[in-house]
């Protein structure tokens, strides 16, 4: 058993003064056969600490379950840091940030339209109450006391950003006491006066979250803590893309002399991120400060251990700064290999409404609803949703169709015929149809909640009702698609011919065949236009050609030697009927 404090500088390990130095790894971004290589390769790199978020609305994803299968094995992840020798940190939130979905929070907790999110409010209070227990069912037997890896646990997630809540904070480390955690809590805040006052208690212990200016941050931060030690338990050693931003980077030489800032002090560091991994599925978050900006399929962060699991220049960078510091392992990991780089070519298979109108389509059942129901309303948490109505002919008017707002971006069809797109991000949300009168289909997707700010858990799909010429449109026919069922759909009409009609939205699917395993595979997706992708009935996410992105992460464990196949749901337009493989990432243009 072993001991961890905190002293008047350093934090302390059974009474000696010990530098956390930690990176950044969220179990839920990697596949999970792939966290130990990760967790060895921090090691590698001099790091005696991995830090992870925990993401409720993944564990959780219906109210009353609590999930902890496969990759959402909490303690297996903690156990693996514990048997490479290394500490653990856990932030369980209940609100992560994190350029995840929602912040973290789950979307049925916020469809109670009484629940205040982040703050004393008493039926949020109570979920996160229930959510936090068991969290820390997992973590208190594998505390460093008890045995295990856990070092520090955190409250909350840069409250001072978001509200000044003092008895949300206090009832979080109440419940956290309460179920067993011994170790430091600590907060996170950006280092300004306000945030640092306004997202701590007393009894807490504070570290700060930033990429540069070390020495100016530290200050503040001591301003605010006179004595203990020094933590920058965010160190932006690289950033997040959205969907039309350039692929964000940074100099390694500038990134290792910030990092050298930090260690030379004396200063304890979490790099965020060590490792980013993927926004797997649909859970990427967004950002809205007046414009909606959502976040993109891969976290690779420019990281120092790349998406795919590489050591980069910044990992050996880093490493020779940490090595002036601490011990180093004399081993290093292997650089990347090429990827196998391959071309296949895709079937179409049918048209999305085709299948969605078929009775009994697996794709969902279709209900009627007299105004129009958000995606919260239809308890749907994500993805897409088809809108249809019959419009009277012969009224008087231009045939302008509006919504208060487009969450997040809405394909109009009229009789079957594209009219147009809204898209959120754009700020549009109304559109000229050509007629008045006739079928009219709008097709939505949620392209990620908002992850920060006070805009988290607002509702999706077609917000205020739809209005034509003024008036509001009525009587509408609505299917919450179940994408899980997308892959089996094409699999039922594998034998569908070759077609080269590839206007969206549209199913296709094809086959690779593998002659060995593999760490991982690239798959380019530019010459498609927007949607998910399925390898193996796993989804990779969302793909845009808007960029940066072009490649989609394949982790090696979803392959297998033999016949794979990939679906493809398209919404736009298949310029190319292929899958085409890269040897390495493409994740698009930088700024400089
Ligand atoms: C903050 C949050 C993190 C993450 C980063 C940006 O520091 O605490 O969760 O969102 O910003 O990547």
């Amino acid at each position: 058993m072993s001991e961890f404090t905190i002293g008047e500088t350093d934090f302390l390990l059974d009474g000696r003064a010990h530098q956390v130095i930690s990176g950044a790894m969220h179990y839920f971004r990697v596949h999970p056969e792939q966290w130990a290589d990760r967790i060895r390769k921090a090691r590698l790199m001099g790091l005696n600490t991995i830090e992870t978020y925990v993401a409720w609305n993944a564990h959780s994803p219906r109210r009353g379950e609590f999930s902890t299968e496969g990759g959402l094995d909490l303690a297996r992840f903690l156990e693996l840091v514990a048997a490479e020798g290394m500490h653990a940190i856990v932030r369980p939130g209940p609100y992560i940030c994190a350029e995840w979905d929602n912040g973290g929070l789950p979307a049925w907790l916020l469809r109670d339209p009484e629940v205040r999110p982040r703050s004393s409010e008493p039926r949020y209070l109570e979920a996160v109450t229930e959510y936090l227990q068991q969290v820390y069912a997992i973590v208190a037997p594998l505390q460093i006391d008890r045995g295990g890896p856990v070092v520090l646990v955190q409250i909350e997630n840069e409250y001072g950003a978001y509200g000044s809540d003092k008895d949300y904070l206090a009832h979080l480390v109440q419940v956290t006491r309460d179920a067993g955690i011994t170790v430091p809590l600590t907060t996170i805040d950006q280092p300004t006066p306000e945030m640092l006052s306004d997202g701590s208690l007393p009894g807490l212990h504070l570290t700060a979250s930033f990429g540069s200016r070390t020495a100016e941050r530290f200050a503040t931060l001591r301003e605010h803590q006179p004595t203990g030690p020094l933590m920058c338990a965010e160190f932006w050693n690289g950033w997040f893309d959205s969907w039309g931003t350039h692929h964000h980077t940074n100099t390694v030489e500038q990134t290792a002399a910030d990092l050298d800032a930090i260690l030379s002090v004396g200063g304890s560091v979490n790099f965020y991120m060590f490792h980013g991994g993927t926004n797997f599925g649909l859970t990427s978050g967004a950002n809205d400060k007046g414009m909606y900006q959502p976040i993109v399929t891969s976290y690779d962060y420019d990281a120092p251990l790349d998406e795919a699991g590489h050591p980069t220049a910044k990992y050996f960078a880093f490493r020779d700064v940490i090595a002036k510091y601490a011990p180093v392992p004399a081993e290093v990991p292997d650089a990347a290999a090429d990827a196998p780089a391959f071309e296949v070519p895709l079937q179409r298979v049918a048209a999305l409404f085709d299948v969605v109108a078929a009775s009994g389509s697996p794709l969902g059942t279709t209900s009627a609803h007299g105004d129009l129901p958000t995606f919260d309303d239809l308890q749907h948490d994500s993805g897409l949703a088809l809108f249809t109505t019959t419009l009277p002919d012969g009224a008087a008017g231009a045939g302008i169709l509006g919504f208060e707002e487009v969450r997040d971006r809405a394909w109009v069809f009229l009789d079957g015929s594209p009219v147009g797109v809204l898209a959120r991000d754009s700020h549009e949300n109304a559109i000229a149809l050509p007629r008045t009168g006739g079928q009219l289909s709008i097709l939505v997707e949620d392209q990620g909640r908002v992850n920060y700010g006070q805009r988290i858990g607002e509702p999706k799909g077609l917000i205020g009702g739809a209005r034509l010429d003024g008036a509001p449109v009525l009587d509408w026919s609505v299917t919450a698609i179940e994408l899980d069922a997308v892959p089996g759909v094409a699999a039922d009409a594998s034998g569908a011919a070759p077609g080269t009609d590839a206007a969206g939205p549209v199913i296709a699917r094809g086959e690779f065949t593998l002659d060995a395993e593999t760490d991982g595979l690239f798959l380019d997706t530019a010459g498609w236009g927007k949607g998910l992708v399925w390898v193996n009935g796993f989804l990779l996410g969302r793909y845009w050609r808007r960029g940066p992105q072009r490649t989609l992460f394949v982790p090696g464990p979803v392959v297998h030697s033999g016949v794979n196949e990939i679906v493809v749901l398209e919404l736009e337009v298949l310029a190319e009927a292929r899958a085409a493989f890269l040897a390495g990432p493409e994740l698009g243009h930088t700024e400089v």
